[in-house]
C-alpha cells in the first residue's frame, strides 16, 4: 500500500462506471485500503482515492475516480471523464440487468473519453456463484467484440481486484 514519502514518475487517472449497486465504491475500497464493507451507502457526486504502486520499476499513483451509479447522484459527466487514462465498467454478474446496461455506459465512455482509453470489463461480485445470472461466457464475447479487457472479481473476497488494477494500469504504461 502507498508510501506516501516516495517520488511519483507518473499519475494516472481511471475512472469507475456502472449500474448502481453493483460495488464499484467497495472495488474501490479494496484496492486503495484493502478494506470492505457489506452495508456500503450509494455514492453521491462523486470521490476519489489513490494508491502509489510500483510497476516496472516506476512508482505510479493512480488516481481512481468514482461516482454514482443512480442519474440523480452522478458527477458531471464531461468533467468526471477528463483526462482519465483508464476505465473499469463493472456489472454484478447476479443481476442481468446491470450487463444489459453495459452497451450504454460504454457509448457514453466513448462519447466523453480520450479515444486511447484502457478500458476493462468487469463481472464484480464472483463470490456469490449460486447467484449467478451472467455467464463467464457471454462477458467474455462481449468483451472480445468490444476489444475489452475482462475480469470477474470480488471485492467481499478480494479475488481479482488488484489484478484488474494492474491489468489497466500496465497497459496505459
Ligand atoms: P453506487 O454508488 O450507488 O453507484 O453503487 P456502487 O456500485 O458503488 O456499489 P457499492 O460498492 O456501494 O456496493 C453495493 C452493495 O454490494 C454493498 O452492499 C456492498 O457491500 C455489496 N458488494 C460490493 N462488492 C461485493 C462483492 O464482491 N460481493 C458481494 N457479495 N457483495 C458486494
Ligand atoms: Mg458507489
Amino acid at each position: 500500500y502507498g508510501d506516501a514519502s516516495q517520488k511519483v514518475d507518473y499519475v494516472f487517472k481511471v475512472v469507475l462506471i456502472g449500474d448502481s449497486a453493483v460495488g464499484k465504491s467497495q472495488i474501490l475500497s479494496r484496492f486503495a485500503r484493502n478494506e470492505f464493507s457489506l452495508d456500503s451507502k450509494s455514492t453521491i457526486g462523486v470521490e476519489f482515492q489513490t494508491r502509489t504502486l510500483v510497476i516496472q520499476h516506476k512508482s505510479v499513483k493512480a488516481q481512481i475516480w468514482d461516482t454514482a451509479g443512480q442519474e440523480r447522484y452522478r458527477a458531471v459527466t464531461s468533467a468526471y471523464y477528463r483526462g482519465a487514462v483508464g476505465a473499469m465498467l463493472v456489472y454484478d454478474i447476479t443481476k442481468r440487468q446491470t450487463f444489459d446496461h453495459i452497451p450504454r455506459w460504454l457509448e457514453e465512455l466513448r462519447a466523453h473519453a480520450d479515444k486511447n482509453i484502457v478500458i476493462i470489463l468487469i463481472g464484480n461480485k464472483s463470490d456469490l456463484e449460486d447467484q449467478r445470472s451472467v455467464p463467464t461466457e457471454d462477458a467474455k464475447e462481449f468483451a472480445q467484440t468490444e476489444e475489452l479487457f475482462f475480469l470477474e472479481t470480488s471485492a467481499l473476497e478480494a479475488t481479482n481486484v488488484e489484478n484488474a488494477f494492474l491489468t489497466v494500469l500496465t497497459e496505459i504504461f
